[in-house]
């Protein structure tokens, strides 16, 4: 492939650092093995809750794999991993004892990303809660910040030795606002909702002092994932849920993480479930802010379900990836600028990525040029914010690896990697080759 199909990058700092993502239970396999416990994704699986009752028992078998999958990121030539430790892996119970064989995975992890050169970024929690720790009422009992502190304080201890970037949590709003924990989908559970989202918070707070104290030149932050809602027609209706949706998926953790304040709009619902010096626990420094962007989201009322908000219909004419997610990279820029203007602090794009149903050709190559296109007008447009002023360091393709979508299981592909489930082998996709020149050509600038 030619250098002229590669984006402009002139913009972006020279130590800019290119990087891909994945997480635990989406990629790892072996939930049973080595005296993992459960996660609630294994309990949501077994209950028949993802597409084609696909679970994560096997995944892309990460756990076995991992020395290939990091030669695989050595051939992209990134020069840093994101990934997530499975709180259930190394402590089964959420708390107590640790589980030795499930820290040594991590160590082997580790080991072989440093000697290949690439720089681990390690995720403390990508949705994963250990079941029994759900059990105790999970993020809805205020006790889960100090079984995350301690859970931190593990992990800290453990691998700070040689990882120096740790993010505390993954899209606190998308797994709150999407949790199965909270009850009835409807307005009766807001105020779970919202209990839950002060606890998050205050888990976030706890963690970053753990880390401070644990671990030698760390720099911290949190992923929160930014898209801006807006109304699917004109509606007065939707034009207010649109707003009511987009002040809690963006505002309701990093304000008061990076601010020390909820949006006045969130304040009276949240305020019953805090204590006195809470704001002072959770607004503490952190050194980066993840951004994770996809797409705008477009929302229609529904007085009924819990925000009164439902996914709407997407207007005719925008285009959309094959899975159906807008694609406008003109909102990715803006974002960042949101980003950078409300938040002042340096930007790690730490996923951007492209889902559709990839399959091999006669010749057995995964040939994705739409994937290609989506990537080269996103970094575009990240190269246009930066090139404007906004401070962005990093960018991370989601993913890596196809792996397990959540509640869509293994039907959505975002993989440079396309992996065989049946057998379990790794082909590099043409986005895989394309990625690897835009970076090996951007760090000769
Ligand atoms: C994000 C999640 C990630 C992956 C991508 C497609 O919201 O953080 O795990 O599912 O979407």
């Amino acid at each position: 492939m030619s250098t002229s199909e590669l984006p402009s990058t002139a913009g972006l700092r020279p130590n800019f650092i290119w990087g891909v993502s994945t997480s635990s239970f989406q990629i790892e396999g072996a939930t049973k093995e080595d005296g993992r416990g459960p996660s609630i994704w294994d309990v949501y699986c077994q209950n028949g809750e993802v597409k084609n009752h696909d679970t994560g028992d096997i995944a892309c078998d990460h756990y076995h794999r991992y020395r290939e999958d990091v030669a695989l990121m050595k051939r992209l030539g990134v020069q840093a991993y994101r990934f997530s430790v499975a709180w259930p892996r190394v402590l089964p119970q959420g708390r107590g004892t640790a589980n030795e064989p499930g820290l040594a995975f991590y160590d082997r992890l580790v080991d072989e990303l440093l000697a290949a050169g690439i720089e681990p970024w390690l995720c403390l929690y990508h949705w994963d809660l250990p079941q029994a720790l759900e059990d105790l009422g999970g993020w809805q009992n205020r006790e889960s910040a100090a079984w995350f502190a301690d859970y931190t304080t593990l992990v800290a201890t453990r691998f700070g030795d040689r990882v120096k970037r740790f993010a505390t949590f993954n899209e606190p709003s998308i797994f709150n606002l999407f949790s199965r924990s909270l009850g009835k989908r409807d307005r009766s559970s807001e105020d779970n909702l919202y209990r839950a989202t002060h606890h998050v918070n205050l888990a976030h707070g706890a963690a970053v002092d753990v880390l401070r104290e644990n671990v030698q030149g760390v720099s911290i932050g949190c992923i929160h994932n930014l898209q801006p809602c807006w109304p699917s027609s004109g509606s007065a209706a939707d034009a207010a849920a649109a707003e009511r949706l987009g002040i809690y998926w963006n505002d309701a953790f990093p304000d008061p993480q990076c601010r020390g304040e909820y949006p006045p709009a969130l304040r009276p619902a949240i305020e019953p479930h805090m204590e006195p010096g809470d704001m002072a626990r959770i607004c503490r420094p952190v050194d980066w802010f993840g951004l994770n962007h996809y797409s705008p989201v477009y929302v229609r009322a529904d007085a009924t379900s819990m925000l009164g908000f439902d996914f709407g219909e997407k207007p005719a004419g925008v285009p959309l990836t094959p899975i159906g997610w807008p694609i406008n990279p003109q909102v990715f820029s803006e974002t960042l600028r949101k980003v950078h203007d409300n938040y002042g602090l340096p930007i790690y794009v730490l996923e951007n990525g492209y889902g559709s149903f990839d399959k091999p050709d006669e010749t057995g190559a995964v040939i994705d040029p739409e994937r290609i296109a989506f990537l080269r007008s996103y970094i575009g447009a990240m190269n246009a914010a930066a090139s404007s002023g906004v401070d962005v360091r990093g960018y991370f393709i989601w993913s890596l690896l196809d792996n397990f979508e959540w509640a869509s299981g293994y039907s959505e592909r975002f993989g440079l990697t396309y992996v065989d489930y049946a057998s379990l082998r790794r082909i590099p996709k043409s986005s895989f080759h394309w990625y690897a020149d835009l970076i090996k050509t951007a760090r000769l600038r």
